[in-house]
């Protein structure tokens, strides 16, 4: 087995770190996370049982002078943190282990969840595992349904947990290269690539959609054709959906599960990491088809036991959220897109937009200063003498030189993250 490498993507935020630039390499964002979420962790973790979170759900800043005993001025002159250990409850459920597999109100959320964004409700006790992040749940299920030796089918360019996953589980990924048509300004899946890939063997296909880097957004005859050809060479899908609700110009996303007769067939992997804006939280959640539940959920409590008790509350809460919280996120996101598209077009990169998730994967090429240079370098030059990270292309791909021309963008930091990072492309390059 190749050794397993440290993510590219972590060091180059590392190196924008130490260069304090303005990190554009990995996909987090300098932005608070959903309210929903935050007060639902924090509740759990004060209130420690049900009873406590909802008193202090009702709870007053006047009862709170009550129960202290103490008046308004002196309430106001006490140092929040000590009004919070007053509030305190002694007794304690919600800060220990629970359910290896996920919170039963976790489980029902995702649940009706699912079937309000997909319409089909995954059954919480027998198909639903809360996990540590998508990152987590993929590996707790590649470990569970397939064996060293195992085909797997991955679209080029990547996220680069799927081959370095796969090289632990000893898997043998066959890369099927997604090309970018750049009169037409989209990526597009080749699908006789994809059908010699299969005719190899494959147990599985991982499918990203909306993906990254590419912004790709597999539409429905992909999604038949893909599911099509699952059936036909009895292989499985395993998604990976955390973008879902990052598509732009009114598309839409489309969950394979939902397709008929890929219910049987589909592990759905899904997490808070994008949706909540809470990348440190590591709540993610994997659907699986019944008879593998069990397995997968042996592997997750073997290795990490459970994803943190308080988080799940308040991943809870916000999965319970109304509808506009996720129909609208997608417009924050395209003015960021929009600005940094334009930012990188005037000094020279080749962008055709994402159709959703938040990366620009641009050809750096037409960049007078960057052209001749590798990836690496050139995204070493943009961090010590332009002061802003991206990710080198060919850390995205496995086979052939096709990312020998690209660099990577996030474009989830703070609008004003980006329009320093637009001056700063400018002031050097333009
Ligand atoms: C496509 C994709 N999958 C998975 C992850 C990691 O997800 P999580 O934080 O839920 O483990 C990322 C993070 O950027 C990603 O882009």
């Amino acid at each position: 087995m190749a050794k397993t490498k440290e993510s590219v993507i972590r060091l180059m935020t590392r190196l924008a770190v130490q260069h304090q630039a303005v990190n554009l390499s990995q996909g987090f964002t300098d932005e608070a996370p959903h309210f929903e979420l935050v007060w639902g962790g924090v509740t759990a973790e004060l209130g420690g049982d049900d009873e406590h979170i909802e008193w202090l759900e009702g709870l007053t800043i006047g009862d709170i002078g009550d129960k202290l005993g103490v008046g308004p001025e002196a309430l106001g002159q006490m140092p929040l943190r000590d009004v919070l250990a007053r509030l305190q409850n002694p007794r304690d459920r919600f800060n220990q282990y629970s359910f290896p597999f996920g919170l039963p109100e976790l489980r029902e959320a995702i649940a009706a969840y699912t079937e309000r964004f997909y319409g089909f409700r995954p059954d919480p006790d027998k198909q639903i595992t809360v996990v540590l992040g998508a990152t987590e749940g993929l590996s707790s299920l590649l470990r569970a349904t397939c064996e060293p030796g195992d085909g797997l089918i991955v679209f080029q360019p990547f996220h680069e947990m799927y081959p370095a996953q796969a090289n632990i589980f000893g898997l043998e990924p066959r890369y099927v290269t997604l090309r970018e048509d750049t009169e037409a300004a989209v990526w597009r899946m080749d699908r006789d690539e994809v059908r010699a890939a299969a005719a190899k063997g494959a147990r599985a296909i991982i499918l990203n959609t909306p993906h990254n880097p590419t912004g790709k957004v597999f539409d429905a005859e992909d999604m038949a054709f893909l599911a099509e050809l699952c059936r036909e060479h009895d292989m499985w899908v395993f998604t990976d959906e955390i973008y879902e609700h990052i598509v732009y110009d009114g598309g839409k996303h489309q969950c394979m599960a939902a397709l008929e007769g890929m219910a049987e067939r589909t592990f759905v992997v899904n997490s808070i990491s994008k949706t909540g804006s809470a990348t440190g939280w590591r709540v993610g959640w994997v659907i699986s088809p019944e008879q593998h539940t069990t397995a997968i959920r042996a592997i997750h409590d073997t290795l990490v036991i459970q994803a943190p008790t308080p988080l799940q509350k308040g991943t809870a809460r916000l999965l319970n959220a109304d509808a506009s919280v996720f129909g609208d996120m997608w417009e924050l996101y395209d003015r960021k897109r929009q600005a940094l598209m334009a930012a990188l077009r005037q000094v020279g990169f080749q962008v055709s937009p994402p159709e959703g998730s938040y990366y620009l994967f641009s050809n750096y090429r037409g960049v007078d200063a960057l052209k001749d240079m590798s990836p690496m370098d050139a995204a070493m030059f943009l961090i010590e003498e332009v002061g802003v990270a991206s990710v080198p292309g060919d850390n995205f791909y496995r086979v052939g030189d096709e990312g020998m021309n690209y660099l990577r963008f996030a474009f989830c930091r703070s609008l004003e993250q980006i329009e320093e990072a637009g001056q700063r492309l400018q002031k050097h390059l333009g």
